[in-house]
């Protein structure tokens, strides 16, 4: 039974829509928007109350691509929280390759760098007391008939890991669609490394699957953005099956914390080749997930930047 929980990334999209479907659950007592604006943020809270008709929703601001601004939210984080969903994140558009002073690059350190102090800092302080889920994507596995070939790091070891993080894995040419997949693939191996670090935390790592009515796309390069916002989201991919909507997409996040057939130190996601549906164990397909070295390279390499 989760009552408090903290959601990062909880004005718009997947994180909003987490948040109002689990205020609606009769154990939850509060909500904790974890945001990098206040305005948006308190836009937010008030569609949520408005949406949900609860006053259970409580602002935290923080950066979760700065480590000192999340050091700081977390010393306004006086009472423990039973869950912790770490959403805020994606592709972040033109600045992703962008350096940030902890020598990750933008995309890195808004996937996974005030995540990972989070959860830290407050395991640290004994404020977490029950689960945590990483959002990872399917872009880990890959989607073959998107022609979205599968995460292939040569040797996941400490020093590639590293270089994923910092950018210069993938030489002078920066695409944040290739590399994201990487920086997910990274936080995903840290989520399960904490998973055997800490037995008595659930750590679930759980993509939402393709998901409409996000702004995901408006950080894609201007035709990219385009073509997925209008044409292949709303009109070519519902045909096959390949994107559902946002309740869908959140409900993942609602089950993955809430539901006991989840369980700590997996990463779930849509079944091989598939963007939507049920989800499945991606180890059993994508079978560098269960590489015990690999997932603490990732942790490693992680605290090289912290
Ligand atoms: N939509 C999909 O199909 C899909 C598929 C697989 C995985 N995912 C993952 O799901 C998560 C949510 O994505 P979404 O589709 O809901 O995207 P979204 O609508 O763009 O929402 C992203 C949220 O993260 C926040 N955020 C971004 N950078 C931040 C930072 N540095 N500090 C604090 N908050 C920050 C944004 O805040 P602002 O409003 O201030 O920018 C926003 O609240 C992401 O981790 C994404 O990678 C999405």
């Amino acid at each position: 039974m989760n009552e408090t929980i903290l959601i990062t990334g909880a004005n718009t999209g997947l994180g909003k829509e987490t948040a109002r479907q689990l205020a609606l659950k009769k154990e939850t007592k509060k909500i904790i928007l974890f945001c990098r604006n206040q305005s948006k943020a308190e836009a937010a809270k008030k569609g949520l109350e408005e949406q949900t008709g609860k006053k259970i929703f409580e602002i935290v601001i923080g950066d979760v691509s700065d480590a000192n601004s999340v050091r700081k939210a977390v010393e306004n984080i006086k009472q423990p929280i039973d869950a912790i969903i770490l959403n805020a994140g994606g592709m972040v558009g033109k600045t992703a390759g962008k350096m940030t002073p902890s020598g990750m690059n933008e995309l890195a350190a808004t996937n996974i760098l005030g995540h990972v102090i989070l959860v830290e800092e407050l395991i640290k302080h004994d404020k977490l007391k029950k689960a945590v889920l990483s959002v990872s994507a399917e872009a880990v596995p890959g989607v073959k008939m998107l022609g979205m070939k599968p995460v292939a790091m040569k040797t996941s070891s400490v020093d590639e890991f590293a270089a994923v993080l910092d950018g210069s894995y993938f030489g002078n040419k920066f695409d944040p669609m290739q590399a994201y997949g990487y920086v997910k693939y990274a936080v995903t191996m840290w989520a399960l490394s904490m998973a055997r670090k800490y037995p008595h935390i659930k750590f679930v790592v759980m993509s939402p699957g393709n998901t409409g009515g996000t702004n995901a796309p408006d950080n894609l390069p201007p035709a990219m953005k385009f073509m997925l916002k209008y044409l292949m989201m709303p009109i070519v991919m519902p045909l096959m099956g390949m994107v559902h909507k946002l309740e869908v997409g959140a409900k993942r996040f609602v089950d993955g914390i809430s539901d006991e057939q989840y369980k700590s130190g997996v990463f779930y996601a849509s079944k091989e080749g598939k963007l939507s549906g049920d989800v499945v164990d991606q180890s059993t397909f994508y079978t560098d997930l269960k590489n015990i070295s690999f997932q603490d390279n990732a942790d490693k390499a992680i605290h090289r930047f912290i």
